[in-house]
């Protein structure tokens, strides 16, 4: 039976849970597939208590899980082996082209990073993969950067959106958008 990561959500604390902003649900819908491949690297900005990382490496067992936060020091959540931890500001992480499979930026949520991440990160993102951002709501406040209008980082969103649609576009496979929580596949 397939182990709910919802319920891991629960049990490591998360606020990705349903006791939270309820992300696991489509993260299980989408992500579930990777559960059964190999070499998959997961990448989350913000790790702070190590709770979500704890709970992807769980979940993935045969991935590599990278957790980057601009402060380790509140890591508290024991961590599988195949979570690693690096201490940076996401604003100038490099990360090599086509080596990440999922990319979650649960870091700042202020505008200029997150349209920084959605600009910046996607040549890190495989053939298949997804770059995922939360916590949306954050672009309509201004103490992040944003209004009621949206911010930067939604006008880029949607540039994303037209991407997905245009048939002359081959690049965005998909593109879902929740409750606080986007979800760009990058074409096969
Ligand atoms: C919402 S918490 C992450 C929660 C975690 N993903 C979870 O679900 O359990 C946000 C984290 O982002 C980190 N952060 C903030 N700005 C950052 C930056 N510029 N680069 C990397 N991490 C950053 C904070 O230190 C904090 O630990």
């Amino acid at each position: 039976m397939t182990e709910s990561l919802d319920d891991l959500g629960v049990q490591f604390g998360t606020d990705k849970s349903s006791r939270g902003h309820g992300y696991l649900v489509r993260y299980h819908q989408h992500l579930a597939y990777l559960r059964e491949c190999e070499g998959v690297v997961v990448a989350e900005i913000g790790v702070w208590t190590g709770a979500s990382v704890a709970m992807w490496g769980h979940w993935l067992p045969r991935a590599e899980v990278i957790g980057v936060d601009i402060d380790l020091s509140r890591v508290s959540v024991p961590r599988p082996i195949n979570v690693r931890l690096i201490e940076a500001d996401a604003a100038t992480l490099e990360l090599p082209a086509r080596s990440v499979d999922v990319l979650i930026d649960d870091g700042s949520h202020q505008a200029k990073h997150v349209t920084a991440t959605l600009s910046r990160m996607w040549p890190a993102i495989r053939p298949g993969g997804w770059l995922i951002i939360e916590d949306w709501a954050c672009q309509w406040e201004a103490g992040y950067g944003g209004n009621t209008h949206g911010s930067p980082a939604t006008k880029a969103l949607h540039r994303w959106v037209d991407q997905a649609l245009l048939p002359q576009c081959d690049d965005v496979a998909e593109l879902h958008c929740y409750e606080e929580l986007a979800m760009i596949r990058k074409a096969p």
